[in-house]
C-alpha cells in the first residue's frame, strides 16, 4: 500500500485525474471502476476538463460503479446513477451503454452477483477508484463484511446513513439498503486508488494504513492487494505515524 500525500483537495483531484487519464491513454478501452460521494467530484471535473481540451477520449472506455441505493432508480436525483450521469458521463463522450451502475431494483444476492459475472466477462477492472467511509467502508462494504463477498445487498449502518443524510431532505429519506460490489470484487481490480480528504477521515486512515488488515476495517484489507495507492490531503494524513 503506497501512501501519497498531497496538499489539498484540488491537488488530490488533479493527481487522481492524472492517474485515471494515464490509464485511459495507455488502454483506450479500459474498464474503470468508479465511486460516488464527495471525494471524487473534483476528479471528475478535472477529467471532464481534459476531455474538453481534447486530451482524453472516452469513446472506448467502459465503466462499472461500486454501488447504488436499493429502491432508487436512475431518474432519482439521489441515485448514484444520476450522480454519475451529471458529474461525469454527460460531460464526456463515454457511450451510456458502456457505463454500468448496479441496479437499485435488485431483489436478491443471486441477482446482484450477476454484476461480478459481467465485470469478469468484460475483462475485469483495470483501475478502481475508491473513497472511504468514516467507519472504513469501501463501496458499501460495512465493517465485518466477509473478505470473500461478491456484489451483494447490504443493510446500511446508522453511521453511514447519518453521514449520507447531508444529500437528502431528512434521515428518513436515506435508503436503508444498498447494493455494492463486494470486497472480493474490489480486490480483483488490477490496480486501486483510494482518495480521502479532510480531518474527519484522519482516524480511519490511520487504522487503514497503520493497523493490521481486519474485516472490522474493510479498507485495511487493501493492504493485501499488491497495487494500491492512497492519495491523502494533509488533513486526512495528519494522524499517520
Ligand atoms: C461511494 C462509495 C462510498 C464512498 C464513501 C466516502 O460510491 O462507495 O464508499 O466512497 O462513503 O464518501 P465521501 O467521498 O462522500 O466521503
Amino acid at each position: 500500500m503506497k501512501v501519497i500525500k498531497v496538499k489539498n483537495y484540488e491537488e488530490l483531484s488533479r493527481t487522481a485525474a492524472t492517474i485515471i487519464a494515464g490509464t485511459i491513454l495507455s488502454k483506450p478501452d479500459c474498464i474503470l471502476g468508479l465511486a460516488t460521494g464527495s471525494s471524487p467530484v473534483g476528479t471528475y471535473d478535472q477529467l471532464a476538463a481534459m476531455y474538453e481540451e481534447g486530451i482524453l477520449d472516452f469513446s472506448h472506455v467502459k465503466s462499472v460503479n461500486l454501488d447504488e441505493y436499493v429502491g432508487l432508480d436512475g431518474s432519482n436525483d439521489q441515485s448514484y446513477r444520476y450522480f454519475m450521469n451529471k458529474n461525469l458521463f454527460e460531460k464526456v463522450d463515454i457511450r451510456m451503454e458502456a457505463t454500468h451502475v448496479p441496479s437499485g431494483a435488485v431483489k436478491s444476492d443471486e441477482e446482484a452477483e450477476q454484476y461480478d459475472a459481467e465485470i469478469k466477462a468484460a475483462g475485469g477492472i483495470d483501475l478502481q477508484l475508491l473513497g472511504i467511509g468514516n467507519n472504513g467502508h469501501i463501496g458499501f462494504n460495512e465493517p465485518l463484511t466477509p473478505f470473500t463477498s461478491m456484489t451483494h445487498i447490504v443493510k446500511l449502518t446508522d453511521s453511514t446513513r447519518e453521514a449520507n443524510k447531508r444529500f437528502f431532505a431528512s434521515i428518513d429519506d436515506v435508503p436503508t439498503h444498498a447494493v455494492t460490489m463486494g470486497i472480493h470484487t474490489v480486490m480483483q481490480a488490477k490496480s486501486i486508488i483510494l482518495m480521502a480528504f479532510g480531518e474527519g477521515k484522519a482516524e480511519i486512515i490511520k487504522k487503514t494504513v497503520d493497523g493490521r488488515p481486519e474485516i472490522a476495517v474493510p479498507a485495511s484489507l487493501l493492504q493485501l492487494h499488491d497495487d494500491v495507492e492512497l492519495y491523502l490531503d494533509e488533513a486526512a494524513a495528519s494522524k499517520l505515524s
